[in-house]
């Protein structure tokens, strides 16, 4: 019963990126992963040593930390900071001065969960720039990809020129297009030789196969037949996402609108409280629990991270109770 993904799963997801995203992936740039974690942990690996330092954005979907720390190498945090229109920013210069001889990776999370940032090309061009000129290898993460809201546009940072894509891991999944994370099946896009052969070593140390039949003909299907409802989906998360916003317009919390993703990072700051106090809040005093913007790292303090990818009326139920509580807080 072992299975391999075929080829013509492959050649979906390759059709789909070409369409979607104007990147053009070569089959034997990809390989098939259990899950977009797995890869994440098995190109750190792969491409750099025990002590070396990987660069990480702060806040962050919690298992890059833990990828890098559990795997013995160094975490340099750059905190990403939000500008005068509370959009996040990265700070090039001061990228630039965290870089050791030491520094290896950047592990780049594109769209950006938890902030909703989509990177325009001008960032990734900076970023990526940067990356060039200290022999950095970029992993990037771009299981979001899908998700970005109509006046934004995905730029997979590999498709910027023939130097960042030779320089970049790209880790991809249907996992959240298609709602799909329990299928165990994303694939990483490696296009340089040297570094593909790396990556494929590690792998077989860990001798993860390449998953289920039925994860693989879910995968086909999605990629070739999912076209519409994506676009259905994208639709009524759009509605969801304005109502999110709406709901909070007149209260202590503040919401910018996420460029991607379904989740709504809510800045609590206002409110003066601890984390724990806030999580308390949400959970005792609203009903409702949120994932705590403080495990996102230590510039998630103050926040908490809304998934709005609910039916409409569940959403409806969870903002009145959230913005009745706040109504009712005591001062
Ligand atoms: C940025 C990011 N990467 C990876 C994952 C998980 O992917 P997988 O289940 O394929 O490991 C998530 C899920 O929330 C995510 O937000």
């Amino acid at each position: 019963g072992y299975e391999i993904l075929p080829s013509s799963a492959y050649e979906a997801q390759i059709e789909w990126f070409k369409e979607h995203h104007d990147f053009v992936m070569e089959r034997e740039w990809l390989s098939y992963s259990p899950s977009v974690v797995a890869s994440l942990g098995c190109a750190i690996r792969a491409l750099s040593e025990v002590d070396d330092e990987v660069i990480v954005m702060d806040p962050v979907y919690p298992p890059f930390y833990s990828m890098v720390r559990d795997n013995h190498r160094r975490l340099i945090l750059h905190p990403l900071h939000q500008d005068d229109e509370g959009v996040y920013r990265f700070d090039i210069e001061k990228l630039r001065s965290q870089i050791t001889s030491k520094t290896k990776l950047l592990v780049l999370c594109s769209p950006h969960n938890p902030i909703g940032r989509v990177w325009s090309r001008e960032e990734l061009v900076e970023l990526s720039g940067l990356c060039l000129e200290y022999g950095i290898v970029i992993i990037s993460d771009e299981i979001h990809c899908d998700l970005v809201y109509p006046e934004h546009k995905h730029i997979p940072i590999a498709s910027l020129s023939s130097d960042v894509c030779n320089a970049t891991v790209t880790l991809m999944g249907s996992g959240k297009t298609f709602n799909m994370a329990g299928f165990s099946i994303s694939t990483v896009c490696i296009a340089d030789e040297t570094m593909r052969k790396r990556y494929a070593e590690e792998q077989h140390r860990l001798h993860w196969g390449d998953g289920a039949l039925l994860s693989h003909v879910a995968f086909e299907a999605a990629y070739r037949h999912g076209g519409e409802w994506h676009q259905k989906l994208l639709y009524r998360l759009d509605e969801n996402r304005q109502k999110v916003v709406r709901a909070f317009e007149n209260t202590e919390i503040r919401v910018n609108a996420p460029q991607a993703t379904y989740l709504a990072w809510l800045d609590c700051r206002a409110l003066g409280m601890g984390n724990r106090a806030l999580r308390e809040f949400f959970v005792q005093q609203a009903g409702v629990g949120l994932s705590a913007g403080i495990s996102f790292g230590r510039e998630g303090s103050g926040f908490m991270r809304l998934n709005f990818a609910l039916s409409f009326e569940m959403l409806e139920r969870a903002l009145e109770k959230i913005t009745h509580a706040l109504e009712n807080l005591e001062r």
